[in-house]
């Protein structure tokens, strides 16, 4: 069984509750769990934190033993060189995914310092992008 971990990066905890006209209103938890049922032939698993050195451990402990990663390191996407480099230093493949579509929002989210270094990146399909990102692990 292929094991994948989505990891999310600041402020996604919020999904639900936070911008619901941007990120919709279902929190992640309950995607997830929605996620495990369609998906029983992976071993799924996550994890979300806020912090920017955080997501790098996480890169590095998961980023050598699991077959993928799917990102969405929110904000720290525009700002965040070393989340880029600890993805260029593991071997599992990271997937960039994004909610919304950033290229339809302000110039300051239209810049990933993470698209170079990812597999591939799914942008814009609301929470599907994850459904899409887990696919492309099939
Ligand atoms: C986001 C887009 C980012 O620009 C933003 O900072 C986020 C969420 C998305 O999933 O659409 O926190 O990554």
């Amino acid at each position: 069984m292929k094991k994948i971990i989505i990891i999310n990066g600041p402020n996604l905890n919020l999904l639900g509750k936070r911008e619901p006209s941007v990120y919709g209103n279902v929190n992640f938890d309950e995607y997830f769990s929605d996620l495990k049922q369609q998906f029983t032939d992976m071993e799924l698993s996550y994890f979300q934190s806020n912090t920017e050195g955080t997501i790098i451990d996480k890169l590095h402990e998961t980023g050598f033993s699991y077959d993928g990663i799917i990102l969405n390191a929110g904000a720290f996407t525009h700002t965040s060189l070393a989340i880029a480099d600890a993805v260029r230093s593991i071997q599992t493949p990271v997937v960039e995914v994004h909610i919304s579509n950033v290229f339809a929002r302000e110039n300051y989210r239209h810049h990933s310092y993470l698209s170079e270094a990812a597999k591939g990146c799914i942008i814009g399909f609301g929470l599907n992008s994850y459904k899409l990102a887990l696919e492309s692990f099939k």
